[in-house]
């Protein structure tokens, strides 16, 4: 077991976060993740409406009585204030544990969060905005590396570097996020003072995942050289496995192509149906480095007792080196 900050502070088993995920966060995935002792968040703008994000939040508290939250997108462009502030709304009066914002300065929503007991963690990949955002209310930081699936930033800072500067810079616990997916990644960001960590992509290729086998498989082939960055050109980069649709998003960048015609290939309704109908090449898929050390699709719990059971032999092992050094330093 290991207890941190994060743990008291959310009332799960584990210091382990499964990101927000459009299309898969729904309520048999996130009651699954609940039931594996971790927090997991709603994916908000999957829904067509705040109260369609209430359903879902009754509908997972049917299936488990762990704790679970909300995770807010809220892309420059695409998401609009007003209906992130009705999904907070919604949220806090639901009562769930946290909300997961990203993409924009949380503070706006933070207030009704708090009055209902809610903690705001919000996800950036820089230290500057991760400032405002304390400043703002927000109760956890989760940092985020370039090597993570989805929307890096616009910064290309990996795991290894952002995530000790802003143990050193910030005040309140730090969750570590960008190419986790094993117990090693775990170790070493609890090594380098995270309290705890969030995955993405390897939680979206489990068993439990409502992703199409074909596209899980594809995933499992991924190497550390298999993924690319679109959406560049329009300053909201997003890392994908290569495919088709990941190389018409950079041809039609290439030519200057606007948002709207990006748009046709990277719309959340094309992902949403790939997602279904298991077209690996039909839309762009959000995709860590990290996937490159994925090998197995396993159940949530057993990726989540796998990675607490090899930290504890990843630290054993440590303290046996530590042994036989003290012993080779004692015989010279
Ligand atoms: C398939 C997929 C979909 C994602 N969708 C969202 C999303 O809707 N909102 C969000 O804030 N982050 C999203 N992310 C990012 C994750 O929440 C998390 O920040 C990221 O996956 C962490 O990096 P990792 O993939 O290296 O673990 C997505 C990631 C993946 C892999």
């Amino acid at each position: 077991m290991f207890k941190t900050s994060i743990t008291e502070m959310l009332g799960i088993e584990h210091p382990i976060l499964m990101g927000g995920m459009q299309w898969l966060c729904k309520a048999e995935f996130i009651a699954s993740a609940a039931e594996a002792g971790i927090m997991s968040f709603l994916a908000a703008e999957t829904f067509p409406s705040a109260e369609a994000l209430r359903q879902e939040i009754k509908k997972t508290r049917q299936m488990t009585n762990k704790p679970f939250g909300v995770n807010i997108s809220m892309l420059p462009e695409v998401v609009h204030e007003d209906r992130a502030l009705e999904f907070a709304q919604v949220a806090a009066e639901e009562g769930v544990v946290a909300v997961e914002t990203s993409g924009r300065d949380p503070s706006f929503l933070i207030p009704i969060l708090h009055e209902a007991g809610v903690k705001g963690f919000h996800k950036v990949s820089l230290i500057r905005y991760a400032k405002k955002a304390i400043q703002g209310g927000a109760d956890a930081i989760i940092i985020l590396g370039y090597e993570c699936g989805g929307h890096p930033g616009r910064s290309d800072v990996p795991t290894s570097i952002i995530l000790p500067r802003a143990v050193d810079e910030l005040n309140v616990p730090i969750v570590a996020a960008g190419g986790i997916v094993d117990a090693r990644g775990f170790a070493a960001a609890l090594s380098m003072g995270a309290d705890g960590v969030l995955m993405g992509t390897r939680f979206a290729v489990t068993a439990e995942s409502p992703m199409h086998d074909n596209i899980k498989k594809r995933y499992i082939e991924v190497t550390e050289m298999d993924t690319t960055l679109i959406m560049k050109s329009l300053k909201n980069p997003l890392r994908c496995y290569k495919n088709w649709a990941t190389d018409e998003v950079l041809k039609m960048e290439a030519r200057g192509a606007t948002l709207e015609e990006i748009l046709t290939i990277v719309g959340g309704k094309i992902g949403r149906a790939a997602y279904e109908s298991g077209d690996a090449e039909g839309a762009p898929f959000p995709c860590s480095m990290g996937a490159a050390m994925i090998k197995e699709i396993n159940p949530i719990k057993q990726v989540v007792s796998e990675i607490i059971e090899g930290a504890h032999r990843i630290l054993a092992d440590l303290r046996k080196m530590e042994g036989q050094k003290t012993f080779e330093t004692q015989k010279s």
